[in-house]
C-alpha cells in the first residue's frame, strides 16, 4: 500500500493539499477500508499519539479520529479545551510547543480559524483542523471519498449544496474546485460562503475545468445534481442567531418536492448532525436516496489515511 506523499505539515484547510494528493488519499483510504473491511488493520502508527483539543461538541470526529488511530497501532489523547491550561490563558503558541514534545500529531477543533492556524505554525508535529468557524476539510475530503466511490470519474459530476454557506459549504466548495467537480451552492445573501473562498475557488475551477455557481433559488441550483447536500442552519457557536437564520433560511429546507426538481437518481448528503424536519425532512434522511451514514463511516476511512500521511514522515 502506498502511503500518500503530501508537501504540506499539516490539513489545516482543503487548499493545503493538491487534486494529486487528494486522490493518493482517497486510492490509500479505499484500501485501509478493503482490508478493515476483512480484519485486516496495517501497524502504520504504531505507538504514534495524536492529541486531540476539542473546543466544540463532536460524536462523529472524536470517535472517528480515536478507532482510526488505534485500529492502526496508535492511540489518541482526548483534551477537553474546558480542562486544559489554554483555557486559563496559556497562549496556542506555548500549547503547540509542548504537545510537540510529546504527541506525533495534534488534531483540533475550534472556534476562530486562525487558532487552527497559529497552532500549526508553532507546532513542530502535523495539525489537523477537526473544525473551525471557517473549515472542515476532513469532512469535505469524506464526502468527495463517498462520490469518488460511487462514481467512474469525479470531473462531471455536479454537487449541490442548499442552505447556510458555513464552515462545511466553505470546504466543500474547494474540495470541489480542485478535484473538478462542477458545484452549484444555494443561499440567501446574508449566508453566503465566505468571500475570499469563492474568489479563490473560482480560479482553482477554471484550472480544473469545473463550475462554481452561487444562486439564491434552491431549484436552480439542484436542476442538474447527481447530489444535493445540506448542513445545519444554526452552527455550533452561532446559537444567539437562531430565531433570525431559521427564518431567512426557511426557504432552503431539503423537502421532497426541492427533491422532485433533480435528477431522478439524484443522491442526498448530509455531514451529520441533522436537524432532523429543520433543514431537511426527516424521512428523506432515512430513504434511499441517503447516503449520510456512508460519509460517516468514511470520515474514519478518510483520516486514517490522512493520518499515516501526516504522522509517518
Ligand atoms: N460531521 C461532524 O463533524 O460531526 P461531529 O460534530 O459529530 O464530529
Ligand atoms: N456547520 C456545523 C457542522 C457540524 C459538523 C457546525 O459548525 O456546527
Amino acid at each position: 500500500m502506498r502511503i500518500p506523499r503530501l508537501k504540506t505539515k499539516d490539513l489545516v484547510s482543503i487548499t493545503d493539499l493538491t487534486r494529486d494528493e487528494i486522490m493518493q488519499i482517497f486510492r490509500f483510504a479505499a484500501r485501509l477500508k478493503k482490508n478493515a473491511a476483512r480484519g485486516k488493520h496495517p501497524n502504520l502508527l504504531n505507538k504514534k499519539s495524536l492529541a486531540m483539543i476539542f473546543e466544540k461538541s463532536s460524536t462523529r470526529t472524536r470517535v472517528s479520529f480515536e478507532t482510526g488511530i488505534s485500529q492502526l497501532g496508535g492511540h489518541a489523547l482526548f483534551l477537553d479545551g474546558n480542562d486544559i491550561q489554554l483555557k486559563r490563558g496559556e497562549t496556542i503558541v506555548d500549547t503547540a510547543r509542548v504537545l510537540s514534545r510529546y504527541v506525533d500529531g495534534i488534531m483540533i477543533r475550534t472556534f476562530s480559524h486562525q487558532n487552527v492556524v497559529e497552532l500549526a505554525n508553532s507546532a513542530s508535529i502535523p495539525v489537523i483542523n477537526g473544525l473551525s468557524d471557517t473549515f472542515h476539510p476532513c469532512q469535505a475530503l469524506a464526502d468527495f471519498f463517498t462520490i469518488y466511490e460511487r462514481e467512474e470519474s469525479l470531473s462531471g459530476v455536479t454537487l449541490a449544496y442548499v442552505g447556510d454557506g458555513n464552515n462545511v459549504a466553505n470546504s466543500l466548495i474547494q474540495c470541489a474546485a480542485l478535484l473538478g467537480v462542477n458545484i452549484s451552492v444555494a443561499c440567501p445573501s446574508d449566508y453566503t460562503p465566505d468571500a475570499s473562498v469563492i474568489e479563490e475557488s473560482q480560479r482553482l475551477a477554471s484550472a480544473s475545468g469545473s463550475s462554481l455557481e452561487i444562486t439564491p433559488d434552491p431549484h436552480k441550483a439542484v436542476k442538474d445534481a447527481d447530489y444535493v447536500y445540506t448542513d445545519v442552519w444554526i452552527s455550533m457557536g452561532e446559537e444567539q442567531a437562531a430565531a433570525k437564520k431559521k427564518k431567512i433560511l426557511s426557504k432552503y429546507k431539503i423537502t421532497k418536492n426541492l427533491l422532485a426538481s433533480c435528477k431522478k437518481n439524484c443522491m442526498v448528503m448530509h455531514c451529520l448532525p441533522a436537524h432532523r424536519d429543520e433543514e431537511i425532512e426527516g424521512d428523506i434522511l432515512d430513504s434511499d436516496r441517503s447516503i449520510v451514514f456512508d460519509q460517516a463511516e468514511n470520515r474514519m476511512h478518510v483520516q486514517k489515511a490522512i493520518m499515516c500521511a501526516l504522522m509517518r514522515r
